[in-house]
């Protein structure tokens, strides 16, 4: 019988730091603790594009309540892997806000001037509730005070790919949450 190659490690490969087994587990706690938070209530989810658009495709599915979403789009990285800082909104809600129970879906919380920027502009539209889910959180890297009230998990000071997340537009495919090569050639 012919036996399987051996997978190939370059140095292009990513390296796995969070499993899509592990994703979906704690995707479903996130979700029951949401359920549990608005019992009996409409939760109207927002999702930041493009990276928190897998995770609330996921997260919204596991909610066991009456739900709505909507979705807005803020000005990233580009190709580089630090923030300019200067936040800028690309795409705004489709529908009014006012007096939902909002909850803003993230990809990551990094320097927090995203989510800063975000939570300032939808204050203003008089929500009747506005709570942060974040699938990743690097708390150490944070430039502003803000916290996320559901968070997947925290993460050390790494640039990561996949599950939504990109570096230049590449990897939001992947299943796993994973470190992007060191090398920088990517
Ligand atoms: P912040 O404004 O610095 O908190 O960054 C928020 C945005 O930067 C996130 O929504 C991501 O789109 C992007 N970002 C931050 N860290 C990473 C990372 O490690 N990988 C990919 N994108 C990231």
């Amino acid at each position: 019988m012919a036996r399987a190659k051996p997978p190939k490690i370059t140095r292009n490969t990513p390296k796995i730091l969070i499993r899509s087994v592990a994703i979906k587990k704690r995707v479903q706690e996130v979700a029951r603790q949401i359920t549990r938070d608005f019992k009996g209530e409409r939760v109207h989810l927002i999702g930041v594009l493009k990276g928190g658009c897998i995770f609330l495709s996921d997260l919204i599915r596991e909610i066991d309540l009456e739900t709505s979403l909507d979705f807005i789009a803020v000005s990233s990285y580009g190709k580089n892997k630090d923030s300019s800082g200067q936040v800028r909104l690309l795409k705004d809600l489709d529908s009014n806000i006012a007096g939902l129970n909002v909850i803003l879906v993230e990809d990551i919380l990094d320097t927090g001037l995203t989510l800063s920027y975000l939570l300032r502009v939808l204050r203003q539209r008089k929500p009747k509730a506005l709570r942060v889910a974040a699938l990743l959180d690097k708390p150490s890297r944070r430039r502003v005070n803000v916290t996320g009230d559901y968070i997947g998990f925290q993460i050390p000071d790494e640039f990561v790919i996949g599950y939504g997340l990109d570096y230049a537009e590449r990897y939001r495919n992947l299943k796993d949450v994973c470190i992007l090569d060191p090398g920088g050639t990517t």
